[in-house]
C-alpha cells in the first residue's frame, strides 16, 4: 500500500535531530515527528534503523530538535543527504553542546532538547523515540517559516530507509 500520495497535501515542517554518545555524535533530518502530549509534554521522533544517527540515539540519554527554517535548506542537505558513516557534520556547520552535552546547532533559532523516555519497534524500517522536552533547552528566537517536505524532496537521502 502507498500511502505517500494521500499524504503529500500533509507537507510536514522538517527539524533536525542530533545526539551524542559514548564518544560519538551524529545527527539527521527528520519528517516523521510530532508534539505527542500536552501535560506532561511529550515529543516524537521516528528514526531510521538504517541511519548512523539511530545507532547513536540508541545508545544517548538525550536528543536535540531543531525546527527548519526555509532558508535552511543547505543545513536540511547536510543532514538528510550525507551519512555520518562518511562524513563528520558537524565539521561542516555551525554547533555547540547544549543541555546534557547535546550537540546543538546554533544557526537554527527554534530548538530544543528532549530527554528520550523510551523506544519503539513496531515492526518497521523506523523507530519510535518519545522524549520530554527539558524546558530550559528551549530557544525560539523571531518568526518561523518552516521548511516543509515539499521543498525538501529533492535531497537524496544520506542512507536508504531499506
Ligand atoms: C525529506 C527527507 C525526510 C527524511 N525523514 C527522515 C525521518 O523521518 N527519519 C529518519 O530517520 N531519516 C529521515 N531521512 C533520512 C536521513 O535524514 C538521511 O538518510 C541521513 O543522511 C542519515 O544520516 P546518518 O546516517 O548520519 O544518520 C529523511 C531524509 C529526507 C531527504
Amino acid at each position: 500500500m502507498a500511502l505517500s500520495d494521500e499524504l503529500a497535501p500533509l507537507d510536514p515542517a522538517m527539524i533536525i535531530v542530533t545526539c551524542a554518545a559514548d564518544g560519538e555524535q551524529d545527527g539527521c533530518l527528520v519528517g516523521f515527528h510530532a508534539q505527542c502530549g500536552m501535560s506532561p509534554l511529550r515529543y516524537a521522533v521516528w528514526l531510521s534503523r538504517m541511519n548512523r544517527t539511530f545507532r547513536v540515539a540508541h545508545a544517548a540519554t538525550h536528543l536535540g530538535v531543531h525546527l527548519l527554517d526555509e532558508t535552511d535548506h543547505e543545513l536540511a542537505e547536510l543532514f538528510g543527504g550525507t551519512t555520518g558513516d562518511d562524513v563528520d557534520k558537524f565539521a561542516r556547520c555551525a554547533w555547540a553542546p547544549g543541555a546534557m552535552g547535546v550537540p546543538m546547532l546554533t544557526d537554527c533559532a527554534h530548538r530544543f532538547v528532549i530527554e528520550k523516555l523510551a523506544m519503539l519497534d513496531v515492526g518497521s524500517d523506523h523507530e519510535l523515540v518519545v522524549g520530554a522536552p527539558i524546558e530550559s533547552s528551549l530557544v525560539a528566537e523571531g518568526s518561523l517559516r518552516p521548511l516543509r517536505l515539499h521543498a525538501a524532496v529533492d535531497i537524496p537521502a544520506g542512507h536508504p530507509a531499506e
